[in-house]
């Protein structure tokens, strides 16, 4: 019971991103399963422990699971109240409308839709280029759109994947993309489109290098394959990395995907990007996959302030996720560390010893609070982290976070480093 109240409460905090006192219950134990409830508690297994140590009011919570977990600013959320809006499926809201034309803009190319998320952006996409029956889409073994998109380009656009390797840096090599690309040969798949991830997510946020995007889709272009998509979910991370406008990044790809709801701090929302045709084709595909939003204004709204104030903010995050990493690797823990010339912008992947230290039971460690740790740091201090294949922990910092949370969760990794060591 214990448990299952401390999931909900966890659900309860994740619903409004505020942890108070005196919740019991917003959700039945029914509800909670409807809702995933014991799929969260086994993803985040140690929420249940983070209601015990709220029950204390000095409690810190460092949420650094994901830059997701951005809160909208109060700039946001006041613009949303009062956004002027219409039936966007009608092209009927100018506020969508103004988020799509600066959008375009800054991406530089010809138009850009407001989509739902992220995966639909890179569903929509992707379909686009292959909207030829047995058409084929070479994607990286680490990308998202393979690893954490539910197989969606196979499962609804019917496209078959071409995996090959990631490095460590999110590239791929130039061989690898060559012996890819199919012959005209009655027996294969046509290839249609090269999918890139900039910054990569699993790959710890490395940002591309921009001469590496220049060669693969001139490569690309010269071996006949007709389009390069960039999933851009962090593609502002990498601007901000390179100090280089977007457009520079996206000068030779035909489309990008970019969330506004990470590190841009909208609640809700991607962008897609790409020529004129590819927009409007975009648009019947979003309306088809039930992605047609009406008054959704108000959440544009938010996506205009993204754009035009949040990525300025971005170098804030990066340096807050190099403080982190500086921190952990001066440390010298032989239990954990993390590679610091390749923490490139707001993802810090912590690697673990396993023997030791498995990603579960490091995170778990890391939002409990011993009463000898309490003493020693004069508080409680939770830091919540994603467990990451099977040897990474992965802390992401966004605009929720301030100095003194990096602090704090600097002085608890501290702490643990050294119980480690007994
Ligand atoms: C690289 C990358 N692409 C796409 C997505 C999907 O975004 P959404 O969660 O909005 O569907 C994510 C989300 O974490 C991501 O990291």
């Amino acid at each position: 019971m214990h448990a299952v109240r401390g999931i909900q409460k966890a659900l309860c905090r994740h619903a409004g991103g505020i942890v108070r006192s005196g919740i019991r219950t917003y959700v039945s134990r029914t509800q909670m399963k409807k809702y995933g409830g014991e799929q969260f508690e086994k993803s985040f297994g140690y929420c249940s422990v983070v209601e015990a140590d709220n029950k204390d009011p000095n409690t810190r919570v460092v949420d650094m699971r994901s830059d997701t977990v951005s809160m909208p600013t109060d700039e946001m959320r006041q613009a949303m109240a009062e956004a002027v809006v219409g039936d966007d499926v009608y092209l009927e809201d100018p506020t969508v409308t103004a988020l799509e034309i600066k959008a375009a803009e800054m991406f530089g190319k010809e138009s850009a839709l407001f989509v739902p998320s992220g995966t639909m952006g890179n569903l929509i996409s992707v379909m686009i280029h292959c909207q030829e029956r047995g058409s084929e889409a070479i994607v990286g073994d680490k990308c998202h759109i393979f690893k954490y998109e539910q197989g969606g380009i196979s499962q609804f656009g019917g496209i078959h994947v071409k995996v090959i390797p990631n490095l460590k840096d999110g590239t791929f090599l130039l061989d690898d993309v060559m012996t890819s690309i199919r012959t005209d040969d009655i027996h294969y798949p046509r290839t249609k489109v090269l999918c890139l991830e900039n910054t990569h997510n699993i790959c710890g946020g490395k940002v591309l290098p921009l001469a590496y995007i220049d060669k693969i889709t001139q490569f690309a272009r010269k071996h006949g394959i007709p389009s390069v998509h960039m999933d851009g979910a962090r593609i502002f991370n990498a601007a901000a990395a390179l100090n280089v406008p977007v457009s520079r990044i996206l000068e030779n790809v035909d489309s990008v995907s970019c969330c506004l709801s990470k590190g841009l701090c909208a609640p809700v929302g991607s962008i897609i990007a790409g020529t004129d045709r590819f927009v409007s084709e975009a648009r019947r595909l979003r309306k088809a996959l039930g992605g047609g939003m009406r008054q959704v204004g108000h959440l544009a709204a938010a996506g205009l302030i993204s754009l035009e104030k949040m990525v300025l903010r971005l170098v804030e995050d990066h340096r807050r996720a190099q403080h982190l990493a500086q921190s952990i690797a001066a440390l010298k823990s032989p239990f954990f560390t993390v590679d610091l010339p390749g923490t490139h912008s707001n993802i810090v992947m912590i690697d673990l010893q396993t023997d030791r230290v498995p990603p579960e039971v490091f995170c778990k460690r890391l939002v409990s609070v011993t009463d000898a740790e309490k003493t020693h740091l004069g508080q409680s201090v939770l830091v919540r982290l994603f467990p990451f294949g099977n040897h990474v922990a992965r802390a992401v910092i966004c605009n929720n976070l301030t100095d003194e949370d990096i602090d704090l969760a600097i002085g608890k990794l501290q702490y643990f480093a050294q119980e480690l060591q007994h």
